[in-house]
């Protein structure tokens, strides 16, 4: 005995087995739905209609169908079902969506139609908002794995060198290997620019940052450039990983000494305490104290007006040799520690500053 005829004698007898009114079913049905008449006006709409469109059942009713949807149906058949494939449907307010287009007549009202929308996920605009930073991260891959490779040859340079050395040089061939290894973990991070992993962060003494940051920039590049420190020897110590505040030091150290040139200048590093200077909220539970404040200042000319909104930005560089990926990098790694880095130009006369706010390592 067939259980679902059973069951509807059972309903009949009880005068339950009536179908559900059709406008019940229109109004629930998920798929945006609507009833257009020989002209191409909309006669009634559902609520998943009025979602898809963001307006109201009563200012759809009466619009043309190609109002609403960018599609007349004219030149589309009307004496059968038809279903238009991957559309780019233009929705009232500028917005667009792909989608398929069905239509289907209504046999006892000659010329009607019933139009259902099928939109597709929006997975395509959100990849593509996201292609700035997958073009980062691409970049950012290629030359960590481009990088890594001769720095091995010059870690094992040194240490040969490291053999026959007197005590001066080999603080150097020290500095040398010491640096091949932080920059080699960093780059194993780095290889991907969208690494989402949390940073392992620990309380840091951040003078101790700066100065291993300075004694590079010194062999380096900072050869023109005199150092200046103003330090809060009161300091807590901050929250964050070691490598990756270095890491950020040296490229603002680095863009410091390239904005001063040839002819050199000053580079003061200063650190405070901010008590209550700025706070940011964290996605869920409440808010993060940033009261650590460093800050890489020159007396250079600052960066070119029609860039300075965009410093952070990937290959935006005002250099000739410049890739633009410092800041870039410098914003990351900043964000991963919960912080955050701002430019400015402030003083008189005026003066570069990147500002970092971090955060204060508890429970000391
Ligand atoms: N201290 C500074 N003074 C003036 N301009 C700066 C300073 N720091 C950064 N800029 C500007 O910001 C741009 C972006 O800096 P970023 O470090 O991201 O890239 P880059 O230095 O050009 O190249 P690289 O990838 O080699 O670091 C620079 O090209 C420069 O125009
Ligand atoms: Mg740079």
């Amino acid at each position: 005995m067939d259980y679902t005829s059973g069951r509807l004698a059972r309903l009949r007898a009880r005068g339950d087995a009536r179908p559900a009114p059709a406008e019940a079913l229109l109004a629930a049905l998920p798929t945006p739905i609507m009833v257009v008449d020989e002209s191409g006006v909309i006669l009634d709409a559902n609520a998943a209609a009025e979602t898809l469109l963001n307006l109201s059942r009563s200012v759809v009713i009466g619009m043309a169908i190609d109002e609403a949807t960018g599609h007349h149906l004219r030149t589309m058949p009307t004496d059968t079902p038809f279903v238009a494939y991957d559309l780019d449907i233009s929705l009232p307010g500028n917005r667009h969506l792909r989608g398929d287009l069905l239509a289907a007549p209504l046999p006892d009202w000659p010329g009607w139609r019933i139009v259902a929308l099928h939109a597709y996920p929006t997975a395509v605009p959100i990849a593509r908002r996201a292609g700035g930073n997958l073009a980062a991260a691409g970049a950012a891959a290629l030359l960590a794995h481009e990088i890594k490779n001769p720095l091995s040859g010059i870690r094992g340079a040194a240490q040969l060198l490291d053999a026959n050395a007197d005590a001066e040089s080999r603080a150097l061939t020290r500095l040398i290997r010491d640096e091949v290894d932080r920059v080699t973990a960093l780059l194993d991070r780095m290889e991907g620019f969208t690494d989402t992993r949390p940073l392992s962060i620990g309380p840091q003494n951040i003078h101790a940052i700066l100065e291993h940051a300075r004694a590079v920039a010194a062999q380096g590049f900072g050869n023109n450039v005199l150092f200046r420190e103003v330090y809060d020897p009161s300091l807590p110590p901050v929250l964050g990983h070691k490598d990756s505040l270095i890491q950020i030091v040296i490229n603002l150290l680095k863009n410091a000494a390239e904005a001063l040139g040839e002819k050199g200048g000053v580079v003061t590093l200063t650190t405070a305490y901010r008590h209550g200077m700025r706070m940011v909220t964290d996605g869920g539970d409440g808010r993060r104290q940033l009261p650590i404040e460093v800050c890489v200042i020159d007396d250079g000319p600052g960066a070119p007006p029609e860039i300075a909104e965009h410093l952070f930005d990937p290959f935006v560089s005002s250099k000739r040799d410049g890739r633009g990926l410092g800041l870039a990098l410098v914003e990351k790694l900043v964000a991963d520690q919960g912080g955050i880095v701002e430019y400015a130009r402030e003083g008189i006369p005026e003066r570069t500053v990147f500002r970092l706010l971090l955060q204060r390592a508890r429970g000391k």
